[in-house]
């Protein structure tokens, strides 16, 4: 038995997966063995649900059956939406309205037994709860879902109650497309210890959601778009990023774990966001994007000289959401729109060859404590 302790569980191996596959010295993603560069931008999201559920493509006719059977799951019951409606009322952040939504999914399924319905139930319902959420916040009634709109447009119909453009349509299910899936990441590994268990899907999807909202993994956006925001706004690039280092932050968009060159789902979303800015989005905003790319590596290359810190996929998810219209605030629960597809996937998969997932720690504690009762001490 080893006694090697992996901090962060950094370059070890606990699973196999056929689900998507990173190679982080030459900046490739493959996900369910396509390119992500030829994926995200041609593909609908419920093209790429089939793909990793199913481990090939729809045919015309079981994507139009897998379409209309999770426009049918949208609905939330009205327990969930007075979840929701008590988060946002509370003025708490969309994350914690997405957990207790999430959470809530089991109410209504029915059929919770079956993992695939269950599967099937989650990719839907996760865009309403987010759309509900912010309806909430706006003060205003949440719009019901519309069963003739494809799951990336009817997201944007119910966060507005307006019939979504083709072009921020076509953007917003790049993103969902581009962040369906990232190997063993730390919401998707948090969601396969829950199912390792032998626990139910949405126990592990409420785990996954948690493990998203945090500021180093799915928290990125947010504060990615303040910087861009602030120098949008007149302060000057380079200045503003040495004073973020030199106050001890990060800057947000850079930097991986996995990736040593740059992500390659931040050029499928710089040429996304290219695309939908070019189409009539603010440019000027756009060639802030760029200053504040540009400024962020040479600042970085000279912050941290042994590591080529480059430009992650948070960056441009900041710059093609707030393109679109997202607000800043659901940044997060966007991301997991697009990631319950592949957290899904895992679950099903590790239910196929499971293993209790446990590894030890190296216990560094006192020893020989001698028992004292509350009294004497
Ligand atoms: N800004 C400043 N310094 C950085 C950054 C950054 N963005 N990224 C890494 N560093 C430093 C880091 O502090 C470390 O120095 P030290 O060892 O002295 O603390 C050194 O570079 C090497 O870091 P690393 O080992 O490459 O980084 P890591 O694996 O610990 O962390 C990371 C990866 C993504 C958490 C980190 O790069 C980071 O905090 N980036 C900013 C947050 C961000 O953009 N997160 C979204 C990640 S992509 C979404 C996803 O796939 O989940």
């Amino acid at each position: 038995m080893s006694d090697t302790v992996n901090p962060g569980l950094e370059n070890v191996l606990v699973a196999e997966t056929r689900l998507s596959r990173i190679d982080g010295e030459r900046g490739e993603l493959l996900i369910g063995g396509f390119p992500v560069e030829d994926l995200a931008p041609n593909a609908t999201y419920e093209e790429c649900v089939f793909l990793l559920w199913n481990d090939r493509l729809p045919t015309a006719a079981e994507l139009t059956d897998l379409r209309e059977d999770l426009a049918g799951r949208r609905a939330l019951s009205p327990e969930s939406y007075a979840t929701i409606r008590a988060a946002a009322e509370q003025g708490l952040p969309a994350m914690d309205a997405v957990r207790m939504g999430v959470a809530s999914a089991s109410l209504d399924a029915g059929e919770v037994d079956d993992p695939n319905t269950v599967a099937r139930r989650l990719v839907a319902v996760v865009p309403t709860i987010v759309a509900a959420y912010w309806r909430y916040t706006m003060g205003e009634d949440p719009v019901d879902p519309d069963p003739d709109l494809r799951h990336a447009a009817n997201f944007l119909y119910m966060l507005s109650g307006d019939r979504p453009d083709v072009d921020a349509v076509r953007g917003i299910e790049t993103y969902f497309n581009a962040v369906i899936d990232h190997g063993l990441n730390a919401s998707t590994f948090a969601g396969r210890v829950v199912v390792s268990t032998e626990s139910d899907l949405v126990s592990a999807a409420t785990a996954a959601v948690g493990a998203l909202k945090g500021p180093l993994h799915g928290g990125a956006p947010g504060p990615v778009l303040d910087i861009l925001t602030t120098v949008h706004e007149g302060e000057e690039a380079e200045a503003h990023l040495r004073n973020m280092l030199d106050e001890g932050d990060r800057l947000m968009g850079f930097g991986h774990r996995v990736y040593r060159v740059r992500d390659p789902r931040a050029s499928v979303l710089e040429a996304a966001a290219e695309r939908f800015y070019a189409s009539g989005g603010d440019q000027a905003f756009f060639e802030t994007v760029r200053e504040v790319e540009e400024a962020g590596l040479a600042i970085l290359a000279e912050h941290v000289a042994d590591r080529n810190l480059a430009t992650n996929v948070e960056f441009y998810t900041a710059a093609l959401l707030n393109g679109v219209g997202i607000p800043r605030d659901l940044f997060t629960g966007t991301f997991a729109i697009g990631r319950v597809g592949g957290w899904t996937a895992h679950y099903l998969e590790q239910r196929e060859d499971n293993r209790l997932i446990r590894p030890r720690g190296r216990y560094v504690g006192a020893t020989g404590r001698e028992w004292t009762p509350v009294g004497n001490r």
